[in-house]
């Protein structure tokens, strides 16, 4: 009989809090393992267990399914996500995003725990742009843009072997950008480098203005195309693939509402969504963004029946206006900033340093 109660990693950040409400909502008891450096303590729901820890530390992750013998499904969110400071700390993101999920999954095996949901990324796919014109689907060519994207190509390498050796049940699901809000929890980051919150904290004059990364890539206006997805889709494509695990035995499944847009019209759409100004300059491109990632989400479409329901970018937007509008300062909490624990930390960032070679 398959157990109800799913663990959650990461289950305080953006994505995985968003996911635990809805695991919540629909009658899962779940179990949230965060480590608060990225996430916040307030976002987990209140019906949710929680377990103050680090998947780096593998004896308390295997306490985890000692105290929880009920775990019978993990959703794993928790791991460094930043495109740009990959490509300042490579090994931050290629060694503990790896090593973490190692960890996490020696502790699932050796407890008998063998269904796994992986949060992974349209970073995989940074394809040249006559490729990426059309939405890319599962079997476009593995190409990742930054050590972010590698470090999760290597987790899902991990998961096939685990498939073949122990049985494991998986789904890897590919977001590209996520994005809007619950009324419950919101996208809250220190520092916060993603584009809609930014132009937001523009309209609430948090900041005096946004600054595009480029306007010279082969697209409409100059400026990146991304697919943005809203993370109530993201969160219900969680629960279907958990639900489906047994007979997917092992999939990769691209999530996106197959529009791109670029981003000037993300400011312009957030300049009518929140009537104000939003002023923005061109500064110049950011290392690791690849020109255009859109999705085709057909695969999980057809066979696990996945509709997104918030399909323009208009109301992504206004969910996460609302958000940001009822908590300006976010969850207002004094979490460590997303910062590694010493013990955890790499090189400095490689334009702090001096370059002998
Ligand atoms: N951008 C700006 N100015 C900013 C911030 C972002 O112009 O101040 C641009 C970026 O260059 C990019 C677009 O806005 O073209 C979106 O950037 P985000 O940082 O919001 O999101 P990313 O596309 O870099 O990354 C997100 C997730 C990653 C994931 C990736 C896959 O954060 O985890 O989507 O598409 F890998």
């Amino acid at each position: 009989m398959t157990s109800q109660t799913v663990l959650v990693t990461g289950g305080a950040g953006y994505i995985g809090s968003a996911t635990a409400h809805l695991l919540v909502r629909a009658g899962y008891r779940v179990v949230v393992f965060d480590n608060l450096y990225q996430g916040h303590r307030a976002a987990v729901p209140q019906q949710a267990a929680f377990v103050l820890g680090d998947l780096a530390d593998r004896a308390a992750v295997s306490q985890v399914f000692d105290r929880y013998p009920d775990i019978g499904c993990v959703m794993h969110f928790a791991s460094y996500t930043l495109v740009g400071e990959s490509m300042e700390r490579p090994f931050k993101y290629l060694r503990d995003n790896l090593v973490n999920a190692l960890n996490l999954l020696e502790a699932m095996i050796a407890h008998g725990v063998k269904r796994f949901i992986l949060s992974s990324t349209a970073n995989l796919f940074d394809l040249p742009s006559d490729r990426a014109a059309e939405p890319i689907r599962e079997d476009a060519p593995i190409a990742p843009g930054s050590p972010y994207g590698e470090s999760k190509f290597f987790i899902e390498r991990a998961l096939h072997w685990m498939h073949r050796i122990y049985g494991l049940k998986y789904v890897s699901l590919r977001y590209f950008n996520a994005s809007g809000a619950l009324p419950e929890c919101g996208e809250d980051h220190a520092p916060e480098t993603h584009l809609i919150p930014l132009v937001l904290q523009v309209a609430l004059g948090q900041r005096p203005y946004v600054t595009i990364f480029g306007d010279d890539y082969p697209t409409r206006d100059g400026t990146c195309v991304r697919d943005y997805i809203h993370v109530a889709d993201l969160a219900e494509a969680h629960i279907l693939a958990m639900a489906a695990l047994d007979q997917l035995g092992a999939r990769c499944y691209n999530l996106g509402n197959g529009r791109g847009f670029t981003v000037k019209e993300v400011v312009e759409t957030a300049r009518k969504v929140t009537g104000a100004p939003i002023p923005a300059v061109i500064g110049p491109r950011r290392p690791g963004d690849p020109a255009v990632l859109v999705a085709s989400s057909e695969s999980i479409r057809r066979e696990l029946g996945w509709q997104p329901k918030h399909l323009d970018l208009e109301s992504i937007i206004r969910s996460a206006w609302e958000w940001h509008r009822a908590h300006p300062n976010g969850y207002g909490d004094t979490h460590l900033g997303g910062e590694a624990p010493p013990a955890l930390r790499d090189l400095p960032p490689a334009s702090q340093r001096e370059d002998k070679g």
